[in-house]
This record gives C-alpha cells, sequence and structure tokens, in this order.
C-alpha cells in the first residue's frame, strides 16, 4: 500500500504517519525530515535546501524528486509525508510508481483551519536528538521540555517562528493546494478531520485506510 499525507503545516501529519507506518509495517518518508537531516549534516543536498527551509519557501522540484528516487524502496509501502507538495511533484510521483509498476491507493487531507496550525505550531518542540516531535499543551514530555527517550532538551524548529510559519501557510495556499483537485478528480482523496485530538484523528485514520 502507498499513501499520501497531504494537508497544512502543523496539521499532525508527521505525528500520525510515524504510527500508523509503524503498525502498518508501512516506510515513513518524510522530505521533511530528510531535509532536516541533510541540513544538519551539512550535505549538499541540506546546503542547498537551507535558505528556503529557513525563510518557509518550497525546495527546488527537481532536488525533490532526485531525493524521493533515492529512497523510494523497489517494492512500495510507502507513507509519502510532505511530498509531493506542487503538481510537478505529484505528475513525478505517478511517474516514478508507474515505471515500477506500483500506485498510489490514498491520499489522506489532513483538513484544520489556520488558528489550529498557528496553536500547533507555536507550541512544537522536538528532540535534536532523535526528532521525537511534542507539543507542550497537546503532547507533552513527561519532564519540563526535555526529551522522554534522550533526556535531551527540546528545542524549537526554526520555521516555527510566527513570521515564518505565516509564509509557509501562504505558500501551501499557493502550491500545495491545488494538488487537491488534482489527487480529487483522479478519486483517490479522503478528507480526515484533524482538529481532534490525537488519538481520535488516529483512529479515524486507521478507519480510512482499512476501507
Ligand atoms: P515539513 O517538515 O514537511 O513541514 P510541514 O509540512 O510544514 O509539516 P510540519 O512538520 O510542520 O507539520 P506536521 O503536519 O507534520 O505536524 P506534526 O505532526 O509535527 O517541511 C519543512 C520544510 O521543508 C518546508 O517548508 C520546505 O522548505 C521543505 N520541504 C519539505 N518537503 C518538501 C517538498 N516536498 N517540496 C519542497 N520543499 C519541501 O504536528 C505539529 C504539532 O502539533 C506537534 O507539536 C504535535 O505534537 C502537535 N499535534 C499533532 N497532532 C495533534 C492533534 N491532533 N491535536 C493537538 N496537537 C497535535
Ligand atoms: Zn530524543
Amino acid at each position: 500500500m502507498n499513501l499520501v499525507f497531504l494537508g497544512p503545516p502543523g496539521a499532525g501529519k508527521g505525528t500520525q504517519a510515524k504510527r500508523l507506518a509503524q503498525e502498518l509495517g508501512l516506510k515513513h518518508i518524510s522530505t521533511g525530515d530528510i531535509l532536516r537531516e541533510a541540513v544538519k549534516n551539512e550535505t549538499p543536498l541540506g546546503k542547498k535546501a537551507k535558505e528556503y527551509m529557513d525563510r518557509g519557501e518550497l525546495v527546488p522540484d527537481e532536488l525533490i524528486i532526485a531525493l524521493i528516487e533515492e529512497v523510494m524502496p523497489p517494492g512500495g509501502g510507502v507513507i509519502f509525508d510532505g511530498f509531493p507538495r506542487t503538481i510537478a511533484q505529484a505528475e513525478a510521483l505517478d511517474n516514478m510508481l508507474k515505471r515500477k509498476g506500483l500506485n498510489l491507493d490514498k491520499v489522506i487531507l489532513f483538513d484544520v483551519d489556520d488558528e489550529v496550525v498557528v496553536d500547533r505550531l507555536s507550541g512544537r518542540r522536538v528532540c535534536p536528538s532523535c526528532g521525537a516531535v511534542y507539543h507542550l499543551k497537546f503532547n507533552p514530555p513527561k519532564n519540563d521540555e526535555v526529551c522522554d527517550r534522550c533526556s535531551v532538551k527540546l528545542i524549537q524548529r526554526e520555521d516555527d517562528r510566527e513570521e515564518v510559519v505565516r509564509n509557509r501557510l501562504e505558500v501551501y495556499r499557493k502550491q500545495t493546494a491545488p494538488l487537491i483537485e488534482y489527487y480529487e478528480r483522479k478519486g483517490i482523496l479522503i478528507r480526515l478531520d484533524a482538529s481532534k485530538e490525537i488519538e481520535e484523528v488516529y483512529q479515524e485514520l486507521k478507519k480510512v485506510v482499512a476501507t
């Protein structure tokens, strides 16, 4: 099974993808996570991507498409989280899957409004060591701002600052939202109310993926 998780920044795609991938034995491919790792390690990709990410702009399609080609398992079984984000990326994904004799089963749209996004991103904290994602109010660590697994002090993502968040929302509206219609036309788009609490969203997600 191959799934795409689509939706605005902070909709909860990553939180749900990690858990569902583990439960269903799928590979979780988050372009955001891969890019952040590349930036941290100062790889050639990371050096090219950093300035775009800091501004909340999209990294150029050709870099992202090459990246996906590299990490895609030959037999499929993937949750794509944060990819595709443009029509060009969606077309490249279609072509790649076709070449491999695979197809896209479902695209889950994480539906939330802007206020929820701002709330979720302003309270998000991440572990700089293992990448675990928390929220100060909605999914707090056991000890004050310290990772449950690593005991390392949690940090805020650079692009979760308010002015960058506003730009990311704008970029989503202009460049990524057209994918809703693209996948609706293919008949594989499923809307999920992602404004509910984490556990409720997960149960609903499992239902729509299974049917
Ligand atoms: P990326 O990392 O993909 O960012 P994003 O799409 O903006 O998504 P987020 O990671 O911000 O949010 P999420 O939906 O995963 O939410 P989360 O689960 O963390 O991309 C970053 C940058 O990389 C882009 O700006 C771009 O520059 C570049 N990039 C990446 N992919 C690209 C591509 N394909 N093409 C071009 N450029 C690309 O949840 C958010 C918070 O809310 C957390 O604190 C969480 O604990 C909490 N939370 C989650 N669910 C709930 C809930 N139900 N109730 C309450 N709180 C919740
Ligand atoms: Zn950690």
